[in-house]
């Protein structure tokens, strides 16, 4: 068999992991070859093709990024896309095209396999943690160990000035970036997209922290809303119709310094948070879901994702993982609030 695979939207470390162990398994044990698609679907659509080999492959799994390179392109926002796709697969002799990528990437995926027809394999990635249909993606956890440790250092800095610091993370739809790292690197106050900002709240909190420790860290998703709105950089919408987020931190930090009176900053981590090598739970995750793609492919397991569900690896149906978004599990955000402004324990106790 001849495969194609090609890495969709915004990059993650692992995305070599897949594409190392699609390789080794799909040559290995199934005498397939396998080709490299550069550039996400724009590569597919323009026949930007690279020979994949196991010398070529086989010490990526170290490095972050892709090495097949990245785009935001979708097939169905061009004239003739979708048939572009089918002629490059004819061109190269595909039989199959893995497609590893996010909701997007896999949502053109789906579409290929439902109205084309197209033999097509999802593998799932996104360093938000969003998409459905498996328990985690690749790249979160290398993220939040990022966002955790640049947390860390907030605290001793926010700690010599006395100030608040509010510290900007990825996470379009989904607070799991925010949840989690805040958690982890011990936040005062999570802003995350499922919730809508309480300004009052928010103050109240930081006002109680800020008595008691003369500091305090606030960790923003950039999809949190404010008065239900998202904070955007501009309103030019990308090929998938998503606005480019940014400069939530900036706006909370200067409702809290007006609010409260005490100087507030705001840090903004960026795609420092995608860069960089891949953590080693993020390198064995993306391994195991390349091998369950190889094996889908000599399946025919068309139009399904490999997927980790229950800490076992599965084909799961791509209509279904992009049907919706997967949102932060409220109860764990919830939880985290009681980490949020703190009593003594004299106070809790004359409380009780
Ligand atoms: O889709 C993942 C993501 O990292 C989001 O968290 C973020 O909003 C977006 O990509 C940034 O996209 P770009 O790399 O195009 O700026």
């Amino acid at each position: 068999m001849r495969i194609g695979v090609l890495t969709g939207g915004g990059d993650c470390p692992g995305l070599n992991s897949v594409i190392r162990a699609l390789v080794f398994k799909s040559v290995k044990e199934y005498g397939s070859e396998v080709i490299g698609i550069k550039y996400g679907w724009k590569g597919a659509v323009e026949n930007i093709t690279t020979e994949l080999s196991l010398d070529k492959t086989e010490d990526i799994i170290r490095e972050g990024g892709t090495i097949l390179k990245s785009s935001r392109t979708n097939p169905f926002k061009i004239e003739g896309g979708p048939e572009a796709v089918i002629k490059t697969m004819k061109d190269n002799k595909l039989d199959a095209l893995v497609a590893i990528g996010g909701e997007d990437t896999c949502g053109v995926a789906s579409k290929l396999y439902n109205q084309y027809k197209i033999n097509v394999i999802g593998v799932p990635k996104t360093i938000d943690n969003d998409l459905s249909g498996t328990d985690v993606t690749f790249g979160f956890d290398t993220c939040i160990n990022i966002v955790t440790d640049a947390i860390d250092s907030l605290h001793t800095t926010a700690c010599s000035h006395e100030r608040v610091l509010v510290c900007e993370v990825m996470g379009r739809h989904a607070g799991w970036i925010a949840s989690f790292s805040g958690i982890s690197g011990n936040a005062d106050y999570i802003l995350v997209p499922e919730e809508e900002v309480d300004t009052k709240e928010l103050c109240e909190t930081i006002k109680k922290v800020y008595a008691k420790k003369s500091y305090a860290i606030i960790v923003a998703a950039e999809g949190a809303k404010l008065s239900n709105q998202d904070v955007t950089k501009d309103t030019e919408l990308d090929a998938f119709g998503h606005v480019k987020l940014g400069g939530i931190g900036e706006k909370i930090a200067k409702i809290i310094e007006k609010e409260t009176g005490i100087e507030t900053r705001s840090t903004t981590l960026g795609h420092i948070q995608r860069g960089g090598r891949p953590s080693a739970f993020d390198r064995v995750l993306g391994t195991r879901l390349g091998w369950k793609a190889a094996e889908m492919v000599q399946n025919g397991e068309w139009g399904k994702m490999s997927a980790i569900v229950g800490n076992k690896t599965q084909a799961v149906s791509l209509n279904e993982a992009v049907g919706s978004l997967k949102t932060l599990e409220l109860s764990i955000h919830q939880d985290s609030k009681l980490f949020f402004g703190t009593e003594t324990d004299k106070q809790l106790a004359k409380s009780h």
